[in-house]
């Protein structure tokens, strides 16, 4: 099995998958709302997580098609089977087939950015395609960072130290902090056509989904942050003090989301 850093085992990645899913559903559903879904259709929801886009797919194939959410670790995932939206535990970096492809989408969020065999993971995918088949993933660009609104620089700068400290740290366990970017050329050598691609980012005060998503980060990583010597206590304390603060307003991630169809023939 795949080491994924932010454990769905933490009692801290309940809130980041609601804030996830605040946060970036609309734009998600925006994306694949463009690609003609029609009912009949067979869709795998890769890494479901929640569950929210698993269970909109499955409204829009209706009866008449399937969706398949899986993920390596699914209790997050807020129902069961339910007709024709199934769920399984599933690791995609292992051999085990998934008996319903081939599909005629694909979508995955923040997974790929996950697994140091990514680039495999998404010829994977496009092999699990049927011809005419849309693949489409989201993913963060880690590179980018700032913040919209602060009372005081200091504010600012423990911001960009905890954020900064984050992603070497998520860095070293394997993610990588530009691969968003990188998408749309990995899905053009696969033979993928009529790409596309779009940004989704938004201020993130106190109580916003983004803010939401920041701050089960920050809790989660704390431990590893502190003993690595990234951040002192005291530092993450005012930290999180400064997550509950109405007027400070960092942005949240930037979220790409490349989309590429297998040609018809
Ligand atoms: C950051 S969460 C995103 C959840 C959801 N896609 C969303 O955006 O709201 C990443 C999800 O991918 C799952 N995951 C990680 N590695 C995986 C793998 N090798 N195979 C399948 N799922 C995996 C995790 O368990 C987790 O639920």
């Amino acid at each position: 099995m795949t080491k994924y850093i932010l454990d769905n085992a933490d009692p801290n990645a309940e809130d980041r998958m609601a804030g996830l899913e605040r946060c970036y559903d609309p734009f998600t559903f925006q994306r694949l709302g463009q690609l003609g879904i029609e009912p009949g259709w067979t869709c795998l929801e890769l890494g479901g997580g929640g569950g929210s886009v698993g269970r909109w797919l499955a409204d829009r194939v209706t009866a008449a098609g399937t969706v398949v959410v899986t993920d390596i670790d699914p209790r997050w995932t807020a129902y069961e089977n339910v007709g024709h939206l199934r769920v399984q535990q599933h690791d995609i970096t292992g051999g085990e087939p998934i008996a319903e492809a081939p599909f005629d989408l694909i979508h995955a969020r923040l997974v790929l950015i996950h697994l140091p065999t990514r680039r495999r993971v998404l010829s994977k995918l496009v092999s699990l395609l049927r011809p005419g088949g849309w693949l489409v993933l989201e993913e963060f660009d880690c590179t980018r960072a700032h913040v919209y609104r602060a009372r005081e620089t200091g504010q600012v700068d423990l911001f960009l130290k905890w954020i900064h400290a984050f992603l070497a740290h998520i860095a070293e366990a394997g993610v990588s902090l530009t691969w968003a970017r990188e998408v749309y050329q990995t899905m053009s050598e696969a033979g993928l056509v009529r790409l596309d691609a779009a940004g989704y980012e938004t201020a993130s005060p106190a109580g916003s989904p983004g803010s939401t998503v920041h701050r089960s980060n920050a809790s989660q990583l704390r431990p590893s942050l502190v003993a690595s010597g990234r951040l002192t206590d005291a530092e993450y304390d005012t930290l999180m003090a400064l997550f509950d603060d109405p007027t400070f307003t960092p942005s949240s991630y930037l979220l790409i989301s490349t989309q590429g169809q297998r040609p018809v023939m």
